[in-house]
């Protein structure tokens, strides 16, 4: 089994063939003037079952070319693909949200359920979509970030108190809480815009000797996070641990939050 990735993506993937004692192929990815893409793949690392291995952040510069490597693939002989895609992208999309839109998680499942035989990703948004299963026609496995995130709480924060910025987060908040037996808080948000969000914190005042540890499954823009850095630096807690399952990082996201 050979384990396949786009350049970008190469130190994850080896390390992820490393871990399955097999082989990591990095996958050529031409890009034509006009636009086109062409994908180059090493022929003689060919097995019966392959992984593929794409993070799928910035979803739209990745998937056309995936499409065409899970097409190349099969034209080789490929019997069976897995995609490992620890951010799977499109999962915020689960509803109509104003009308003359769509579902985009449904249509986005449909075309990756199309290529691949098995997909495996770490904790994906699911919220108004309970299971994958509902939109992915193929085997889905999750994995779950919540033992590794205490294991590091534990050893590293002491005196954790676990702060989900939105009803969203409190799946993990919760878990991650019961795991590393820390108090918890869910706090209620309200989005305004891709990069307005309004967040309200209650009454915080008595964690002030606790380290507060702010997760959440995505760190997009990072608006979320920061929002939530500046009412508990205002009511006097200390500076959080931020955690994010998925780092998407969108803009200056990085930069943004380690200045809050
Ligand atoms: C939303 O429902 C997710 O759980 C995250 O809270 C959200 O994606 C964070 O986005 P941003 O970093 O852009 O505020």
């Amino acid at each position: 089994m050979t384990v396949f990735a786009f350049a970008q993506q190469q130190e994850p993937a080896q390390a992820l063939a490393t871990e399955l004692g097999t082989a990591c192929s990095i996958v050529e990815c031409h890009r034509f003037p006009d636009g086109e893409s062409c994908i180059q793949i090493e022929p003689e690392l060919i097995a019966d079952s392959c992984v593929v291995y794409a993070s799928l952040v910035q979803p739209d510069n990745i998937t056309l070319p995936l499409f065409f490597l899970a097409h190349t693939l099969r034209d080789y002989g490929v019997q069976h693909i897995t995609l490992v895609a620890p951010y799977l992208a499109y999962m915020r999309q689960d509803k109509i949200f104003k009308s003359g839109q769509g579902v985009t998680a449904r249509y986005y499942a449909r075309l990756l359920s199309s290529c691949f035989d098995k997909l495996v990703t770490v904790d994906p948004h699911l919220h108004r979509i309970h299971d994958l299963a509902d939109i992915y026609s193929i085997e889905t496995k999750l994995v779950r970030a919540a033992p590794a995130v205490s294991n590091w709480l534990k050893a590293n924060v002491s005196s954790p108190v676990i702060i989900g910025p939105d009803s969203e987060s409190a799946q993990w908040v919760k878990k991650l809480a019961k795991n590393s037996g820390a108090p918890f808080l869910v706090l209620e948000k309200t989005r305004r815009g891709d990069r307005d969000v309004e967040v309200i914190v209650p009454q915080v005042e008595k964690w002030t000797d606790c380290t507060p540890v702010l997760f959440d499954d995505i760190i997009s823009t990072g608006k979320t996070m920061i929002e939530t850095i500046k009412h508990l630096l205002a009511a006097g807690l200390s500076a959080p641990v931020c955690i994010g399952i998925h780092a998407v990082f969108a803009d200056a996201a990085w930069q943004q939050i380690k200045q809050a």
